[in-house]
């Protein structure tokens, strides 16, 4: 034992199995590790196997970050059942009722503990919507913080979801999307029904998101306390409701910055490693070094939605029309069931040659920091956004699913970083916010992105709010680990 407590906490960390959560928690791993915590981070095998597909974790770890050792567990499901998108809520499934036991059984045994190189785990950090690692540190008395990659203002309202139906604005009495939404504090100003996350479209109680989010407000404070990837000076009204539920907040982003900040000050290397779940085409960023600065507007929607064929064509011939150069993520999966690349109509191909670029996958983080790029069209994920607003690029953002409808909503009238184009996708109001994003309106736009990034960027500095939250983190859980 006393051999035991001379060793450094060790922390388990599980991300959700979605390429947003885990490049987060992938960060704050290589975080923690720097603060001299040992870490596992524990990953589905499908989400292991594609990293080892795509990126270098398998080598890159064993170099740069001994006390960070990678674990897997099965989500339950087959290999080769499908992961994506809709077919989400069954991996979630999979791993509530399948994973549980994993995950109890593995830590109950010596399994993690390096063949005594490594303490047993003093403290979990897992997602807040999987609730059942709370009961299983509850059952083994190890204490857990819960953590969370989507977007406050998004998990506000997930906390103000019986609020919604006891209001009776939930379900929606008649089919007005632009209903203003009254019951939810703090956002009564500038919330309609078309902002609320896209699953409350359904108007049906009985839907399995609606009953899922609904307990996971309450999962979420189960914890020591709760992770945000965020910074006060962005968030501090919806901080300050959250904090009404759970008061123990520790908002410590953006994370992506915050770790490339201590590469630097660690001299290791200024980029920090792709947890990409496809190959990164970095020919993009030769084509960007040929650009002028502010010149190009980015266009990805992540790495789960789709589109299909109509609104692909509507996109790039709005695109193409505005006149403006465009990098532009189309994965291999966008859009399903077809080879968009064998019948591109002439005028595209023309346009696209002239000024722009297509590829399947890119170093978003680079291409975001890149000068050439001024403007990025998103669909408004929370690292998508958090990536933006740090690099001062303002943003249109087309919200596909979760907490991207909410999220688009804070961009335009909340933070005024951009405009929101939800809801529609017709080739002359693409053109109409391109050129006003790029053109018309693009000093104000800069002006205002540019404040936000100096206060991401300030946050991070010694003395800032994300870095004393980040040490706070770090001081509680040597505290709690050493108690167990
Ligand atoms: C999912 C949900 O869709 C989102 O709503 C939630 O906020 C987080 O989880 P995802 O589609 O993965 O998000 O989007 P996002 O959160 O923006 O994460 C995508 C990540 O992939 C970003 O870190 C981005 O830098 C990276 N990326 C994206 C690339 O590295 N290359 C690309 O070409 C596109």
């Amino acid at each position: 034992m006393e051999e035991q407590q001379s060793l450094p906490p060790h922390v388990l960390i599980f991300p959700l199995p979605l390429q947003g959560p885990v490049n987060s928690m992938f960060k704050l791993a290589q975080l923690l590790c720097y603060s001299g915590l040992h870490i596992t981070l524990l990953l589905t095998e499908n989400i292991y196997n594609r990293l080892v597909l795509h990126t270098d974790i398998t080598s890159r770890f064993d170099h740069q970050f001994h006390g960070l050792q990678i674990k897997t567990i099965s989500d339950g499901l087959h290999d080769d059942h499908p992961r994506e998108g809709s077919k989400f809520m069954e991996v979630f499934e999979s791993l509530r009722t399948k994973t549980k036991m994993l995950f109890k059984d593995m830590l109950t045994s010596d399994l993690l503990c390096d063949g005594g190189r490594r303490r047993r785990v003093g403290c979990i950090i897992a997602d807040g919507i999987l609730g059942f690692t709370c009961d299983v540190a509850e059952e083994i008395g190890v204490p857990v913080f819960c953590v969370r990659t989507i977007s406050p203002c998004c998990l506000w309202i997930f906390f103000c979801l019986p609020k919604l139906i006891e209001s009776g604005e939930y379900p929606f009495k008649d089919d007005d999307l632009d209903e203003p939404i009254r019951s939810i504090p703090g956002t009564e100003t500038f919330l309609r029904r078309r902002d609320l996350p896209g699953f409350c479209r359904s108007g049906d109680l009985e839907d399995s998101n609606i009953q899922l989010f609904e307990i996971e407000g309450q999962e979420n404070s189960r914890g020591y306390g709760l992770l945000l990837n965020t910074f006060e000076e962005l968030d501090s009204p919806i901080l300050n409701q959250m904090r009404t539920i759970c008061p123990n907040l520790y908002p410590i982003g953006p994370l992506h910055a915050n770790l490339k900040k201590k590469l630097t000050i660690e001299n290791t290397s200024s980029r920090s490693s792709s947890s990409s779940l496809w190959t990164e085409d970095r020919t993009c960023i030769d084509w960007l070094n040929n650009q002028l600065p502010n010149s190009v507007i980015y266009v990805s929607f992540g790495s789960v939605a789709t589109m299909t064929n109509e609104q692909l064509m509507e996109f790039w011939y709005g695109l193409v029309n505005s006149g403006q150069r465009f990098l532009w993520v189309i994965r291999p999966d966008s859009i399903p069931g077809e080879d968009w690349k064998t019948k591109i109509p002439a005028d595209l191909a023309m346009g696209t040659k002239e000024r722009g670029y297509i590829v399947g996958w890119a170093p978003q983080e680079e291409v975001l920091a890149h000068p050439a790029v001024g403007g990025f069209w998103t669909h408004c994920g929370w690292n998508s956004i958090l990536e933006s607003v740090y690099e001062g690029k303002p943003m249109i953002c087309w919200p596909y699913f979760l907490d991207q409808q909410v999220n688009s909503r804070f961009v335009e009238k909340v933070w005024e970083l951009g405009l929101d184009m939800k809801d529609t996708c017709d080739r002359e109001i693409v053109e109409k916010m391109v050129k006003d994003l790029m053109v018309v309106r693009k000093d104000e736009f800069l002006e205002r992105a540019n404040h936000m990034s100096k206060l991401a960027k300030n946050c991070l500095m010694e003395g800032g709010s994300s870095y004393s939250n980040f040490e706070r983190l770090v001081k509680d859980i040597k505290s709690l680990s050493d108690k167990v």
